[in-house]
């Protein structure tokens, strides 16, 4: 895993959108894998703004987000159906049949994440994947102790993820207690990969994928193990 050290949060987005719409040059149909949360949000500011300057359309682009709460509704603001929407599709050209988020409301779960897992292989291979983590070193929603070869699946979320992410609710009793999200098999299928690591209460989760020998005890450190991954952070290493 290739590590790239940048000055602040700000040219950690510039290079995550750079990466992207080099992506999308380089593919007629250009497949991206998207995450959601605070860390890849000025990214996505970045390609909105691209995208009015004319320099990037989304019009043959497919996506694939990483997962969704299961119970909450593509309207709710909670939801990541509802982030991306705000942060990214309702600003671009692209076109909704070629987006792909979990339906974290689907009446049967498991045949969602085998639809989800369908999509991916009649549509892939995902080029680009973007990636956060979670301070447990979680990726997508698979937390620790999650086998690598993992796919598309209910997870269940840990006490530590309901707490880290409870900052967007309203309280912690709103956060979901599950999710669907890709697995780490499904993850690691993806081309090449960018994980975004900023701020300092990601140092310490930085510090264990950085020295730590590859463990689903610590998903991300999966990455080392990819051909094409890059680690690109805003925090001294
Ligand atoms: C989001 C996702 C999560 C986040 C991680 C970090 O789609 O899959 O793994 O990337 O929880 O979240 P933030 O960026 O809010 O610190």
């Amino acid at each position: 895993m290739k590590i790239v050290k940048v000055k602040d949060y700000e040219e950690m987005s510039q290079l995550a959108a750079e990466k992207v719409i080099e992506v999308m040059k380089r593919h007629q149909h250009p497949v991206l894998g998207l995450a959601t949360g605070s860390t890849p949000e000025r990214t996505y500011q970045i390609l909105v703004e691209k995208y009015e300057n004319n320099e990037v359309s989304f019009k043959h682009t497919t996506t694939f987000n990483l997962d969704e709460y299961v119970g909450l509704a593509p309207t709710n603001k909670f939801s990541y159906h509802y982030y991306m929407n705000h942060f990214l599709f309702d600003h671009v050209d692209i076109e909704k049949e070629n987006v792909f988020i979990p339906n974290g409301l689907a009446e049967n779960l498991e045949k969602e994440c085998e639809a989800f897992e369908q999509a991916i292989k009649e549509r892939g291979p995902i080029h680009l994947q973007l990636l956060g983590v979670g301070p447990n070193g979680h990726i997508g929603f698979n937390e620790p102790g999650t086998p690598f070869d993992s796919r598309t699946h209910v997870a269940t979320l840990e006490e530590e993820t309901r707490q880290a992410n409870s900052r967007f609710f309203n309280s912690i009793d709103e956060v979901p207690k599950f999710a669907l999200t890709m697995g780490i098999g499904t993850i690691m299928e993806a081309e090449e990969i960018i994980l975004l690591v900023s701020g300092e209460h990601k140092k310490e989760i930085l510090q264990q994928i950085i020295e730590s020998d590859v463990t689903e005890t610590i998903p991300a450190t999966v990455l080392k193990t990819h051909p094409n991954a890059t680690l690109i952070t805003d925090l001294d290493i």
